[in-house]
Parts: C-alpha cells; structure tokens; sequence
C-alpha cells in the first residue's frame, strides 16, 4: 500500500520525501536517541542515503516496510515510527522521538496509530516490539498499546561496544480489538 498517511489523536504519519533528512537526522542522529536502539544516522549524509533506500522500498510491491515521519502541527517532524513485516500475518514496530519532543504524548500516540493500521488495514495477528530493560519510557509506550511481555533476548543490540538485552513484547489481533472497547489508561490516547 503506498502511499500511506495515517491520523492519530494529535499527531500524522506520512511517507518520507525529499527535504526530510534533516529532520530526520534531528531524530536518529541524536545520541540521547541513538543510545536507546544501537543504530543511527552517523550524520547528515548518512541519514539522506538512509532515507532514499526508505523511499525505494516504500514504492516495492509487496510492501514489507513502513518506515514513516510523524509530525504534530505546533511542532512539525517530531519522530520517527517503522513497522516491518515478516512472518504469518505478522509485524514489528519502532519508534523515536526528538528529545526536544519528548513526554508530550507523541509516541503513544503514533505507537498506537501505527499498530492500529497494522491490525486493520494491513490485517496483521500479531505485532511485537522490544525496548532495552532500563527503557522505562519506551516500555511505558508498549504497556500503553496493551503488549504483553515474552521474555528476554540477550545480547540483543551492541551499543557503544557494549550488549544490551532487549525485552520482547507483542499484542494479538483479538487482544487488540479487546482494548479498543476499553477506555484507555490515564495518560493514554485511544487506540487509532
Ligand atoms: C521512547 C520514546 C519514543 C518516548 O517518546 P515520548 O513521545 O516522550 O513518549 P510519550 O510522551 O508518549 O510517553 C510515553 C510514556 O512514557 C513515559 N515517559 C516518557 N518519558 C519518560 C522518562 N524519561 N522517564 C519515565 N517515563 C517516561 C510517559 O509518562 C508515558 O507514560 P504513560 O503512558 O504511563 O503516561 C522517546 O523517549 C525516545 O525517542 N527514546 C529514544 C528512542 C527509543 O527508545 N525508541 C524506542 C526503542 S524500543
């Protein structure tokens, strides 16, 4: 399916396009983000190569990537979401916000748009995420999108020469459409 632009609550995923590396770098360039996942753009250059391989798989047919730009109106480009596929019916996701973005919302808010597209339009069964064990943020974002923890992969990621084990979680079809009929979690935006 291309091209894609999925609304939340507060925030809009759209498709990568020319211009956006900066923004984009702003993003997965940043140390206080890059720390978290054990990959990034090394610089701007970097993230203009990245971003053309986005756009030449996003056109592919079958699709097997949504990797999308999440802005917010008062704030433009504020992060970054990617959901793959791979597997029967079934997908992962990740997300990053800019630091200078951060605690307003905006990856619950994407997390849950973009799990959501996953479920319905893409009709996936099953969708997993993982965060390193002392990521209480990004952990909050998966208890949010009501993902139940499957255990621990070890040596996950290598990060500045050191292994990081990752905790891995995922959320079922018919899970997921269980929470939508419940209201959400304080703090949390409904399901999209
Ligand atoms: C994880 C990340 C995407 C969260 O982005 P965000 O837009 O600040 O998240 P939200 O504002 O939607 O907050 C999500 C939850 O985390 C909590 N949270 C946010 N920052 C926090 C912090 N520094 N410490 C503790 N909790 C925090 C929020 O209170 C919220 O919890 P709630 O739903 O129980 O209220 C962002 O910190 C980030 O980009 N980190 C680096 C990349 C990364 O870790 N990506 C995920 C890899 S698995």
């Amino acid at each position: 399916m291309y091209p894609v632009t999925l609304t939340g609550r507060r925030i809009t995923l759209r498709e990568f396009r020319d211009g956006d590396a900066p923004a984009a770098h702003a993003v997965l360039g940043d140390p206080l983000v890059t720390r978290w996942l054990g990959f990034g753009y090394a610089d701007l250059a970097d993230a203009e190569r990245a971003l053309r391989d986005t756009m030449d798989r996003a056109r592919r047919d079958p699709r097997t990537e949504y990797h999308l730009v999440v802005t917010a109106p008062s704030d433009g480009v504020v992060g970054l979401v990617r959901l793959w596929l791979g597997g029967e019916r079934a997908g992962g996701i990740g997300y990053a916000v800019r630091p200078d973005r951060w605690g307003r919302g905006y990856a619950t808010d994407a997390a849950r748009t973009l799990a959501g597209f996953a479920f319905g339009a893409l009709g996936l069964h099953r969708v997993h995420a993982s965060a390193f064990p002392d990521n209480v943020a990004s952990l909050a974002v998966l208890a949010g999108l009501g993902m139940t923890y499957e255990g621990r992969i070890r040596d996950d990621a290598l990060v500045d020469g050191e292994w990081r084990d990752s905790l891995l979680h995922s959320v079922l079809a018919p899970e997921w459409r269980a929470g939508l009929s419940r209201p959400p979690r304080s703090g949390a935006v409904p399901p999209g």
